[in-house]
């Protein structure tokens, strides 16, 4: 993860490094830091540990310049000190370097070229630098011909940002694997690992692609390959609001995001429906869907039990065989595959490496790929044959939320006019429009409920250390992500289980006031979901009840309104995520800032 920055042309340099910065900072938060020049001969290199507030409240008003880098640090390599924050300097003070991934090689390279070269970092980025800053002293060579030597060498991932002290007249941005773009300004440049840390300089963005080089002037952006071949490419426009972007009144932009949750759905409907209610796709990615015999999709974490989800609607809208995978397992002991499989890569941002590792995979082995993402600029948009928007809006909170239940509502569409095109009944009688209708008014119905939401978190969950989420079919794979919710932001050892399972061994954690709660949306199982809380409960556990209106029976705590059960989850999730948002809020933790994690995990 990490999140790198840089900009040239702008006399607030600093001001512009900040903002990108805390716009970055759900790429990682464990240090920070920034190195500005004012082409004058002043220059600044500053760090902190922790939260990029530490890093701003460093930046004395005489730290100013006119080119810069930055970045935020999500440790990979050396704990999470100032010596390893970024940017790292050479040893002859000429190269300042900022990076975001992982170079895998860094050990052998030093041990091939820079043994006499003393290093004052644990990081693989200063490595790089200095070898950068030797091959410029040793070859005679000026910053970018030091650079794309150095890259020939360097294997792994990287987007790296790097200033020459003694020409701060340009900024050579290279780019595999991880993350970055372009931002195009009128008489300046920017850089950096996500559009929206640009968003309140610039609109207009140039891709960069694996393996080049690009240079940044205040007027100029030059691209090139390794080979120093250059490239033409034109820019394109973000159309996204820069005040989309601020939390409002909300204390966390998880509770925003929470909150979004209905307005995405009638989104979905707006930008997938037509007037009569069908659901409108590219020709080419239906025909491509049609001629699948097997979907395979393909996600990690909260996206992968969005996929769980997707399973039975494909199945059984579509009857259409479903796998779904996770990314990091997939890619590196792929199963025999049907003779004519589909990928759907789901990803809220489209940068995760383990999904990235297998699009790149099953596209070499000619496997059409469709990537359904919240970002539509992203690696894993613009690299699968197609793509699909989740339109949720930014997510920031690093805990996702309202891009789980878009992801949801988009397999939901997809599948029903897949299903339609088949003429499968189930999918003639499954009326998509209605579906998103009720989910929203289900999920707006507990957000209204938010202190009885709150009462229950503290109830169950105040000060227990662990608990369980449990459920048969859609109520299982929903209870994989409330499970995730709660441990994520919260710290609490929360487990998903299929009901059926805890008497099979699990049970024998259950104590006095174990914290269990139960999902019942599921007309086939509800009685058996019941009984097993039964079961939870005759051993002094504490059952909270989520069940579906026509299902549910005095004493259950929470009730939701009328859904299809395939599509239940995107309304029990909403008390799921309510339930973790509370417990993580009365705990004092910094809700959409959960320890040890990122937003965005561009590493595998
Ligand atoms: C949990 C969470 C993560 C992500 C996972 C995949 O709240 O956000 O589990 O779902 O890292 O990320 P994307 O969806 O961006 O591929």
């Amino acid at each position: 993860m990490c999140g790198i920055v840089g900009v040239i042309g702008r006399d607030d340099a600093t001001q512009v490094l900040l903002n990108g910065l805390e716009k970055l900072e759900y790429r990682g938060y464990d240090s920070a830091g920034v190195y500005v020049n004012d082409q004058n001969g002043h220059d600044y290199l500053v760090k902190r540990v922790g939260r990029i507030k530490n890093l701003e409240a460093a930046l004395t008003p005489e730290i100013q310049g006119s080119i810069g880098i930055g970045h935020t640090r999500w440790a990979t390599n050396g704990a999470p000190t100032e010596a390893n924050a970024h940017p790292h300097v050479s040893n002859d003070g000429r190269f300042y370097l900022v990076h975001n991934g992982v170079v895998t090689n860094a050990q052998t390279l030093r041990q091939e070229y820079l043994t006499d070269v003393e290093l004052h970092s644990s990081t693989d980025t200063e490595v790089v630098v200095q070898l950068i800053a030797l091959f410029a002293q040793q070859d005679g060579l000026d910053a970018k011909a030091a650079l794309r030597k150095t890259l020939k060498l360097v294997e792994g991932s990287y987007a790296f940002s790097l200033v020459d002290r003694n020409q701060p007249d340009a900024l050579y941005v290279a780019k595999n694997k991880s993350p970055l773009l372009i931002g195009k300004g009128d008489g300046f440049n920017v850089v950096a690992s996500d559009a929206l840390a640009m968003l309140d300089v610039t609109n207009q963005f140039i891709e960069v692609k694996d393996e080049e080089i690009v240079t940044l002037t205040k007027t100029d952006i030059t691209i090139e390959n390794l080979a120093g071949t250059q490239i033409q490419r034109n820019a394109f426009t973000v159309k996204m609001d820069a005040a989309d972007l601020g939390k409002g009144t909300y204390p966390f932009y998880m509770l925003k995001e929470v909150d979004e949750q209905p307005v995405v759905m009638h989104r979905l409907a707006e930008k997938y429906l037509d007037a009569k209610g069908n659901v409108v796709l590219p020709a080419d990615l239906l025909d491509a869907l049609k001629q699948a015999d097997r979907l395979y999709i393909v996600a990690a974490g909260t996206s992968y039990h969005a996929g769980l989800v997707g399973k039975p609607l494909f199945e059984q809208l579509a009857g259409i065989p479903t796998e779904v995978v996770l990314g990091s397992e997939f890619g590196y002991h792929m199963p025999m595959l049907s003779k004519k499989p589909m990928f759907i890569f789901l990803s809220q941002s489209g940068e995760t490496a383990d999904s990235r590792q297998v699009l790149v995979k099953t596209k070499a082995l000619g496997y059409p790929a469709l990537t359904i993402t919240n970002v539509g600029t992203s690696t894993l948009a613009r690299e699968a044959d197609f793509a699909l928007e989740l339109y949720a809006g930014p997510e920031i909170a690093v805990a996702s939320t309202k891009a789980y239940t878009a992801q949801i509502g988009v397999e939901a569409l997809v599948a029903k006019a897949l299903g339609t095109a088949f003429n499968q009944p189930a999918a003639k009688q499954f009326d998509v429009a209605h579906q998103l209708a009720l989910a929203a008014d289900g999920q707006q119905a507990l957000i209204d409920q938010k202190e009885h939401l709150h009462d229950l978190a503290k109830d169950m969950f105040a000060t227990t250390r662990n608990a369980f989420f449990i459920g048969r079919g859609t109520d299982y794979f929903v209870s994989l992500e409330a499970a995730l919710k709660l441990k994520e932001i919260s710290y609490v050892q929360a487990e998903g289980f299929a009901a059926g399972e805890l008497k099979h061994g699990t049970i024998a954690l259950i104590e006095d006031n174990t914290p269990v709660v139960a999902f019942i949306t599921d007309p086939v199982t509800a009685e058996h979901t019941r009984a097993n809380g039964q079961e939870v409960q005759a051993r002094g556990g504490k059952v909270l009840h989520i069940a579906a209106h026509d299902l549910a029976k005095d004493g259950d705590e929470l009730v939701i309104g009328d859904i299809d059960p395939l599509l239940s989850p995107l309304v029990t999730i909403v008390a799921g995520q309510l339930l973790a948002y509370y417990t993580s809020y009365d705990r004092g933790y910094d809700v959409d800032k959960p320890r040890n994690l990122a937003k965005s995990v561009t590493v595998e």
